[in-house]
Order: C-alpha cells, then structure tokens, then sequence
C-alpha cells in the first residue's frame, strides 16, 4: 500500500513529514534520482514527472508513505493537507514570483490536490493544519498512517469539511 501526503506547495508537507517517526520518501527527489523525468516546464521552472513509472516503482515497496503535490498521482490512501490560503501566499511569497504565488493560492481554494486525490485514489483524508507547529502536524501525520495501516477509518478527517471559497472574493 502506498500512503501519500499531498498538499499545495507550502502547506507544509516537506517541513512536517522529515519530522515524522515513519519515514517518508519525498516524491519529487526521488523521481529525480531515478530519472522518471518526462519534460521540463520552462514557465513553472519544474520537471514533469512520469507518474506511471513512478507509481510502478513505488509498488516494488512492500509498503511505504510518500509526500509531495504527486502524491495524488500515485498513492493508494491520501491525505491532503490544506491551509488557509492567506498563509500560503505569506510563505510562498518568500520564495516565488507573484504569478507563481498566485497560482498556488488560486489551487487551494479550489481544492485542486483534493480534486485529484477524490478522482485517483481509494481514501482520501483531508486535514487543516493551518493552526498547528511543524511538530504537531508530524506527530498527527504519524498516528493517521498508523491508524490507515491498522485498516481502520478515521471519520474526523474525511473530505469536504473544509471550504477556503470565500478567499476567492479578496
Ligand atoms: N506548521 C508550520 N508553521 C509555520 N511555518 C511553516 C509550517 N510548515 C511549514 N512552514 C514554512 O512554510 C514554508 C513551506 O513549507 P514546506 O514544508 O516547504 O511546504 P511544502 O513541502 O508543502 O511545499 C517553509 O518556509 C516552512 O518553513
Ligand atoms: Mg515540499
């Protein structure tokens, strides 16, 4: 079984999941390092990952938890993380161009990493870290996969309770 956490880019996924106990394979290196590149994308200055050979390689694994915004693509359970996205523009506009920003902002409010996950994986699980430490978020990462590799479900985070549409008006 494939476990992702997914999530717009600065939500928080890298920061929380090296802090877990489980370990976790970071989507985007690990693509990288094994060459399962399919294009560059001049204008998002990323690569475009073959999903299906990742996803495929992935499974040689017994079991595993991955992160990253690939993680949709490729996972069997997901959990996405989700964040006001008033706090993503705050991060991301650290690090990114405007339209770039704006992108990602725009993405989380329409719950794009959610759309993708509900559409490709067999559960999905979706949980507001807006308010919490890198270290709570890890910690809470950390007790739902144990509980999804229990084969249990975990009503408090399933999709749809959370709902960023009144950010589009600003
Ligand atoms: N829980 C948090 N509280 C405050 N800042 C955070 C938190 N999680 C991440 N950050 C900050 O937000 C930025 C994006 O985090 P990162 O983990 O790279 O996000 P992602 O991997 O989802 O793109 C970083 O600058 C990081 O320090
Ligand atoms: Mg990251």
């Amino acid at each position: 079984m494939i476990i992702g956490i997914a999530g717009t880019p600065g939500v928080g996924k890298t920061t929380a999941t090296t802090l877990m106990k489980t370990e976790v394979i970071d989507l985007n290196k690990f693509a990288i390092e094994k060459g399962f590149v399919a294009g560059y994308d001049k204008e998002r200055e990323s690569f475009e990952i073959d999903t299906e050979k990742l996803r495929k390689e992935l499974l040689t694994y017994e079991e595993c938890v991955v992160e990253g915004h690939l993680a949709p693509f490729v996972s069997d359970v997901c959990i996405v993380l989700r964040c006001n996205p008033e706090i993503i523009r705050q991060r991301l506009s650290q690090k990114y161009p405007s339209t770039k920003v704006e992108e990602n902002v725009l993405a989380e409010i329409l719950d794009a990493q959610l759309i993708e996950a509900y559409e490709r994986c067999e559960k999905v699980y979706e949980v507001d870290v807006s308010e919490m430490e890198p270290d709570e978020v890890a910690s809470l990462l950390d007790r739902i996969v144990k509980l999804i590799r229990e084969g249990k479900e975990i009503k408090k985070f399933s999709p749809g309770r959370i709902n960023w549409m009144h950010y589009l008006q600003e």
